[in-house]
């Protein structure tokens, strides 16, 4: 199975949202050996996983999830609110690293809580110093250098970087940075890459199929 996963980041509007499901809806066909993944602004997640819950192979996930199981945490979204809508959790990407300064620590709370709710964890890492938490089966390796620069990592180098994280054999491995219709099949040609996190490109939803028909 191939994974090709679209973080939305904090972009679009109610009328944004709305278009891109409308053409997604017209232009997606379900393949067998590819699943994809959407993770769009915490509001919208609900709405939009209502609509696309008859696309086969279509999941919905949130870009980010509490490190708390519930209770007086104003503003967080924790994993029990999100379960049975979110199926997938981003946890630990680099801009929740830098910008609003999470640890190591936080983010293994963020992917108990996730897992204790039936959502699976997408732990991003940046190298292969970031350890990863117990219990992670999906690994997103996104070169800080690659996020959103349009310069995204030689295929050679990102199968380098998987060889030296020394993964489990059951560990789904993703790329992340810079991804788009062009580059996606580079990686799959190496036999190595499972699929993409996927930022800029995934906003339109006609190049976000395109890449996932690079995955066939
Ligand atoms: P990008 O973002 O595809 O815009 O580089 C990737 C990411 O941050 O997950």
């Amino acid at each position: 199975m191939k994974y090709i996963l679209g973080n939305w980041k904090a972009n679009k509007n109610f009328t944004e949202m709305k278009q891109w499901i409308y053409t997604f809806q017209r232009e997606y066909r379900a393949n067998e050996n590819v699943t994809l993944g959407v993770f769009p602004p915490l509001l919208f997640i609900s709405y939009v996983q209502g609509k696309l819950k008859d696309c086969k192979n279509v999941f919905v996930g949130s870009q980010t999830i509490s490190s708390f199981e519930k209770g007086s945490y104003t503003g967080d979204v924790t994993a029990t609110t999100l379960e049975g809508v979110a199926h997938y959790s981003i946890i630990g990407h680099s801009e929740r690293r830098k910008i609003f300064g999470e640890t190591d620590e936080q983010l293994a709370e963020k992917v108990k809580q996730a897992l204790a709710h039936g959502i699976t964890p997408v732990y991003c890492v940046r190298d292969e110093k970031d350890p990863i938490p117990e219990g992670v089966k999906f690994v997103a390796y996104e070169p800080v250098a690659a996020i959103g620069t349009g310069q995204n990592e030689p295929p050679e180098q990102t199968v380098a970087m998987k060889k030296k994280m020394k993964l489990p054999n059951d560990v789904v491995f993703i790329y992340g940075g810079s991804v788009n219709e062009k580059n996606a099949s580079d990686y799959f040609a190496t036999g190595e890459i499972d699929g993409f996190l996927i930022g800029k490109a995934c906003l339109d939803p006609e190049q976000f199929i395109s890449i996932a028909r690079a995955a066939q």
